[in-house]
């Protein structure tokens, strides 16, 4: 795979515009983004398909937590969008990842992906929720869930990578958001890492937001992730 594949660039904000702006600008250092409730919500899906019509790769961070029918229907229409990724809560159980499974075998190119624990979460949030784990089991356990639902991969923080990669063998995809560039310092991200050490610990994917989106030079940027990467 391209290292410059495995970099999804989260488009977070609140309309078409400044989404366009960014993708323009980062023109081929970025074929891969995501577009995520705020994006989709205010901008509508046609972004999406102007986005894969331009020749990227789309990551459709939907986060779903319904019951199956509506699960499996929200990823068909992500799949007709021309999606490549979509996203499922683990937290739903099993069920809700069969039918997303399912609902996506009509779309070759769509792959869904288990959310386990936002890496916002800590241990005393999952206590807080009667999660008696920590966030580390928790992750685990959900991604052992999310594999026997037939789930093309997981969302996890760099911190889980290694062993996430352990549990679930080297075919499948393992995409890690809470990035953040060497020197910078971390938002609100509780478990956050860097593009390499994701990378090293077994990311197939790493999901970059702010640090390239609000950089003053956002192809310097993605070109800083990239030599991060040193593959
Ligand atoms: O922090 P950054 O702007 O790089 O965030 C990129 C993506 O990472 C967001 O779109 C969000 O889905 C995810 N994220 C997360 N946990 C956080 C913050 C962001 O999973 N605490």
């Amino acid at each position: 795979m391209k290292s410059s594949n495995r970099i999804i660039v989260a488009l977070d904000f609140d309309g078409r515009r400044a989404a366009e702006q960014v993708v323009d600008r980062l023109g081929d250092e970025c074929r891969f983004y995501k577009v995520g409730l705020e994006l989709l919500t205010a901008a509508g899906p046609d972004l999406v398909e102007s986005l894969v019509a331009r020749g990227n790769e789309v990551f459709l961070d939907l986060k779903l937590f319904e019951i199956p029918n509506s699960v499996a229907g929200a990823v068909r229409a992500a799949g007709a969008l021309g999606a490549s990724m979509v996203t499922v809560h683990a937290m739903g159980g099993t069920d809700i990842m069969a039918a997303a499974v399912a609902a996506a075998r009509d779309f070759p190119r769509l792959r869904v992906l288990a959310l386990t624990v936002v890496t916002s979460m800590t241990g005393s949030d999952l206590t807080d929720i009667g999660v008696n784990a920590s966030t580390e089991e928790q992750v685990l356990r959900l991604a052992r869930l999310a594999s026997n639902a037939g789930c093309h991969g997981v969302i996890a923080s760099p911190q889980e990578a290694a062993q996430l990669r352990d549990v679930l063998g080297a075919g499948s995809l393992i995409v890690t958001p809470g990035v953040t560039l060497p020197g910078t310092s971390p938002t609100e991200h509780a478990r956050p890492g860097t593009p390499r050490a994701a990378i090293t610990a077994g990311a197939s994917h790493i999901v970059v937001g702010r640090s390239v989106t609000r950089a003053e030079d956002p192809v310097a940027a993605v070109r800083l992730v990239r030599a991060d990467f040193g593959l």
